[in-house]
Order: C-alpha cells, then sequence, then structure tokens
C-alpha cells in the first residue's frame, strides 16, 4: 500500500503533491464505499479515535465522527463545553488522559494556532487538524480541492477566486496552499480591511472588486464573516458588506457564462450568498459535504499506516 509522507496531518502548507494525489485517489475509492448499500468497510477495526473539539463545530466534527464509524473505528468524542477544561485543566492533561483509555488517533479543533503542532510534539497518537484557530483547516481543503477535482477532472491551470473573509480564514490559508500544489492559479477577493497584509506573498492575485473577480474564475470559493474573531470594525455593517460583497443570481447571469460556487459552511444567507445562488446549479455546497466524509476516511485511512 502505498504510505503519506507523514504521521499527522496538521496543515496543508507541509504537505506535498504525491500526498494530495494520494488522498484523491483513497478518497475515491471511499466515495464509492458510502454510496453503496452497505456503508460500512472494517479497514480501521480495532482502532480508536478521539474527536477534541475546543471550538464549535457542526459539519467538521460530524463528517469525521461519520467517517470514523464508516471505517469501523470506535470513536469517543469530547467537546471542552461540558468537559473538565472548565475547572483548568491544560491541553495537554487532558489530552494525556484521553490517550492514557489506550486512543490511537486525535482529531482536534481549537481556537489556538499551533495547538495540534503542540501536541504532536508531546504525544505518540496520530494527529489530525480539525482547524486551529485562523491558522489551517487542512481537511477543508482537501475536501473542497476533491470536489473540484471530481468535477473538472483536475485542477492544472484552473482559476478560483476565494473570495470574503480572508483575514481570519484558516479556510482560505489551507485552500490556498492546496490549490497551488496541484495547480491551480488562486486570486483573493475581499475588502482591504478583510485581506491580510501578506497575501500576496503567498503568490496569489489580489481583487476588491467582486465583480471582477467572478469575471475572472472558474470557481468561487465564497467564505463567511467570522463575527467571533472580529474585536474590531472591519466594515460599516453587514448590510453593506452584502451590498458590495454579497453573491447573487443577477451578478452571475451578467458573466454569460457558467461558474461554480463553493461554500465551506456555515452560509449567513443573504451576507456573502443570497440563497438563489446557494441553491442553484451553480453551486456544488452539499457535495462538498458528501465529499467530506470520503476525505476524511480517507486521511484517517492512511494515517493509521504510518507509525
Ligand atoms: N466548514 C466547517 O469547518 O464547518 P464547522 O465549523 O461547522 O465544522
Amino acid at each position: 500500500m502505498s504510505q503519506l509522507s507523514q504521521k499527522h496531518l496538521l496543515g496543508i502548507k507541509n504537505i506535498n503533491r504525491e500526498d494530495l494525489e494520494l488522498i484523491f485517489e483513497t478518497a475515491t475509492k471511499f466515495k464509492e464505499v458510502i454510496n453503496r448499500p452497505i456503508k460500512k468497510v472494517p479497514s480501521l477495526r480495532d482502532i480508536t479515535i478521539a474527536n477534541v473539539f475546543f471550538e464549535n463545530s457542526t459539519r467538521t466534527r460530524l463528517s469525521f465522527e461519520l467517517a470514523e464509524k464508516r471505517l469501523s473505528a470506535d470513536v469517543i468524542n469530547f467537546s471542552s463545553s461540558t468537559s473538565s477544561v472548565k475547572k483548568g485543566e491544560t491541553l495537554l492533561d487532558t489530552v494525556n488522559n484521553i490517550l492514557a483509555m489506550k486512543v490511537d488517533m486525535v482529531v482536534m479543533r481549537h481556537s489556538s494556532p499551533g495547538a495540534p503542532h503542540f501536541l504532536s510534539r508531546h504525544v505518540d497518537a496520530n494527529i489530525v487538524n480539525a482547524g486551529d484557530g485562523t491558522h489551517e483547516h487542512p481537511t477543508q481543503a482537501l475536501l473542497d480541492t476533491f470536489s473540484i477535482h471530481q468535477k473538472y477532472g483536475s485542477l492544472e491551470g484552473l482559476k478560483v477566486a476565494i473570495i470574503g473573509d480572508i483575514l481570519h480564514s484558516r479556510v482560505a490559508i489551507s485552500n490556498i496552499f492546496a490549490l497551488q500544489k496541484l495547480g491551480a492559479e488562486v486570486m483573493v477577493c475581499g475588502p482591504n480591511t478583510l485581506l491580510p497584509k501578506y497575501i500576496s506573498s503567498l503568490g496569489v492575485k489580489v481583487e476588491l472588486e467582486v465583480k471582477e473577480a467572478l469575471k475572472w474564475c472558474d470557481v468561487a470559493n465564497v467564505l463567511r464573516i467570522q463575527l467571533e474573531r472580529q474585536q474590531i470594525k472591519y466594515f460599516p455593517s453587514l448590510r453593506e458588506y452584502s451590498l458590495y460583497y454579497g453573491i447573487n443570481k443577477q451578478l452571475l447571469d451578467g458573466l454569460n457564462r457558467e461558474i461554480t460556487i463553493m461554500h465551506p459552511g456555515p452560509i449567513n444567507r443573504g451576507v456573502e450568498l443570497n440563497s438563489d445562488v446557494a441553491d442553484s446549479d451553480h453551486s456544488i455546497i452539499l457535495e462538498q459535504v458528501e465529499n467530506g466524509v470520503a476525505v476524511r476516511m480517507a486521511v484517517l485511512y492512511l494515517l493509521a499506516g504510518v507509525n
């Protein structure tokens, strides 16, 4: 069996193209499995996985849990809001206590950038980053690029615009790395205040006008405004943001060609994306969710083969 070059999935920045292609190849096989009447395979029987979430999640947590169950792993779920973290326990103590129960892999979401990297230096289990603050969200980028790959057959030469709150987005950063490694051209678009100053040093095009970004791209990955990470006002109001950056059917109709609309969720309907776009034939948002399970099955299965 081909193996990943890494024991952990901490981010996309340090992963190589061969690893990405191996994950896609494996995810394609698992996508077939989850569309069969019997959706379960015994690949991770006797492997125990802890989903350790220190930050809110719907899609990622459920998708990992389903992926683990489809692979026949034993699964335990930890949520910081109902745990002894509230009594002052450290991250390392919490995880070491979970690992003492003979857990093999840890899927972790944390609000602090670098938390899964810290953990990977101190414990033996395979660590999967399920989103660390504003840093990276590797499995989201894998499922996004896998979804584009499924639709177009290849990302080579494809133009992908990432539109919205780039400043606070781990999804944007992981997507930029994955898209570039797979040969796509990347543009970011948003108000100046929501674009990090370093962004052009990542080799992406920068555009302030959403209409121009839509004219340029084959695929638009639309991000939400992350109000929970904003301590100051980056734009006057959500109404004004929606007026200048919201994507609606009228904008897409004006392009005179088809583009694909993606969104990692959760969508703020009527802010960054109108329902007439989110629910239209342009959108592959629910395919992204389906592909997320197959991609996470691939990641867990491949990591389990690396000690
Ligand atoms: N896309 C994503 O990470 O969604 P959740 O925050 O619901 O997991």
